[in-house]
């Protein structure tokens, strides 16, 4: 026992918990998913198991993207990169709803599976049931062997490493990451991404790792904010286009370890339920960087501000209106509107981190929850 104890500390690289490593690893495994597949300067970007099934991927009617939890989330940001850059129809569903309502898929479907341990049951299932229909299926997985993968026509690994916190934070930014290449890539080939345009973004997306890195070094300040809020005992987490995920992602961090009851929900649909719930006790977590939604979020800021709502704010450094307004900004570095949840997201798992631990809850092992959900 004293052994197993040694160990794990030794596992542990010197961190108070495996999830706090994983968070501030999330430079080096972006970099590591990247590595041998994105090269900027020579304008190449290849991934293995991709570059075999382009021709179908070009030509799929659309992409349907399975998967639960965290995985899930991801697979909402893909949306919007699939459909911004290659122009090609999404869906995302969960891998539960989808296998049992008799979806309609077909040959010209392409189904992307994401999940970080490739043991998920019901996304196993689903891509089974997708495949007896005729479609192509692609994993994005991090445990390399594992069911999904195995199952699967082709797929691109995500390289983070193990993750052993049951919440996941690096394998959400490295699925991000390959679903970012993907896209990128796809809509190079379809010619919905212009080429200059295309380098551009190759080369932003290589300066990802050290954005993060930037943003991990907001970490004393985050300790400040959760030391303020850490017994609220509900959250609201909002943001627009690639943020919403981001905010959907924040919330299910600080419920998963910490047990208080959180909402992410689009800005604008703030209006049509949780705006009800607003009032001096309510912490609301903005996802307000400078994007095409901006202008947007301030505004749905301001409607939280008149309802005396305690506001937190994730915002491109170097911002100003949303500092007037806030309780707290928390400024990452500036970004393409597209990676922004690559950098956005970091902050928000530190937060739900401090929190719950501040709260004494048991951050690698939350009750009730598993790392990999191999039942139904
Ligand atoms: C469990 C884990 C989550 C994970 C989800 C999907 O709920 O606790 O962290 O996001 O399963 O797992 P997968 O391995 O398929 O990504």
């Amino acid at each position: 026992n004293q052994l197993e104890m040694e160990l794990e500390a030794i596992e542990k690289g010197g961190y108070e918990h495996f999830m706090l490593k994983e968070i501030n690893e999330q430079p080096r495994s972006i970099a590591d998913c990247m590595r041998g597949r994105l090269d900027a300067k020579n304008g190449r970007l290849v991934l293995g198991g991709f570059r075999d099934y382009m021709n179908k991927f070009q030509n799929a009617d659309r992409i349907i993207i399975t998967a639960c939890g965290t995985s899930w989330h991801a697979g909402l940001v893909a949306e919007y990169l699939f459909e911004e850059f290659a122009r090609i129809p999404v869906e995302v569903e969960y891998a539960s709803e989808f296998r049992y309502r008799n979806p309609v898929v077909n040959e010209r479907d392409f189904i992307i599976a994401i999940s970080q341990s490739g043991e998920t049951a019901d996304t196993l299932a689903a891509i089974e049931l997708a495949k007896s229909k005729g479609a192509t299926i692609f994993g994005v997985c991090n445990v390399v062997g594992s069911s999904i993968p195995r199952a699967t026509h082709a797929g691109s690994y995500t390289h983070a490493g193990p993750e052993i916190g049951v919440a996941s934070t690096k394998a959400f930014t490295a699925q991000i990451s390959v679903l970012t290449m993907m896209a990128l890539k796809l809509g190079y080939q379809r010619g919905t991404l212009p080429e200059n345009r295309y380098m551009q973004l190759l080369s932003e997306l290589e300066t990802i790792p050290s954005k993060v890195e930037k943003a991990l070094q907001l970490n004393d300040k985050i300790k400040e904010i959760a030391a303020e809020f850490k017994d609220a005992r509900n959250f609201l987490y909002l943001g627009r286009g690639y943020n919403f995920p981001v905010a959907l992602e924040g919330a299910l961090k600080l419920k998963e370890i910490s047990y208080i009851h959180a909402e992410g929900y689009p800005a604008a649909e703030m209006k049509h339920g949780p705006i009800a719930l607003i009032d001096e006790e309510m912490p609301v977590v903005f996802i307000a960087t400078k994007d095409s939604s901006y202008e947007k979020v301030v505004s749905n800021i301001q409607e939280v501000k008149a309802r005396k709502g305690k506001i937190i704010a994730v915002v491109t450094e170097g911002d100003t209106t949303v500092r007037h307004m806030a309780d707290h900004v928390i400024e990452i570095p500036e970004t393409e509107e597209a990676f922004v949840p690559l950098v956005a997201v970091v902050p928000l798992q530190q937060l739900s981190y401090h929190i719950a631990v501040m709260r004494g809850c048991n951050v690698d092992q939350p009750r009730n929850l598993a790392k990999s959900v191999t039942v139904e």
